[in-house]
């Protein structure tokens, strides 16, 4: 299995009040990497809504302008439902390896969320590293999240 980041792809962030240190932290996590960030707020810990900027990211994903997301409220619940209602999101809320890996491998996740008030700073980054190195399985998996946008 190819386990190598993709540098060239930059990835939008966005996040709440309740998680603006850590994004803060992943954002320099990123760009040690050698990923390029666009930051899409917010950008201090003054109260806001999670709606609004989980919806920049996720329609910026949706829309192709970016290919891959990361979205952080204080417990990424917020954020998923936000971000999953936009055509051809994935948007996976993870706080174990096993999840992310997963959520790359079967489900295609184009968005990763995380919950600032739940995990640790060393956590979060090996969730984002596990998140960008895990491949798409494809196979029996593509049909799966193609008959994700179709109507219920
Ligand atoms: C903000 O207090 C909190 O509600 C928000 O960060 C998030 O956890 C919502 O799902």
């Amino acid at each position: 299995m190819d386990m190598a980041i993709d540098t060239t792809a930059p990835i939008i962030i966005g996040c709440d009040h309740a998680a603006f240190p850590l994004k803060e932290k992943i954002i320099v996590f990123l760009k040690g990497l050698g990923i390029e960030v666009k930051d899409a707020g917010t950008f201090s810990q003054e109260s806001v809504s999670y709606v609004d900027y989980g919806k920049k990211v996720a329609k910026a994903v949706s829309e192709g302008e970016y290919s891959r997301g990361i979205l952080l409220c204080g417990t990424g619940l917020g954020m998923s439902m936000v971000a999953n209602r936009f055509p051809r999101v994935r948007a996976a809320l993870c706080s174990d390896i096993f999840s992310v890996r997963m959520s790359r491998e079967h489900n295609d996740s184009n968005i990763l969320v995380l919950g600032g008030r739940i995990i640790g700073d060393a956590l979060a980054f090996e969730l984002v590293r596990t998140w960008l190195e895990t491949p798409f399985e494809g196979g029996r998996h593509l049909d799966r999240i193609k008959s994700l946008e179709t109507s219920v």
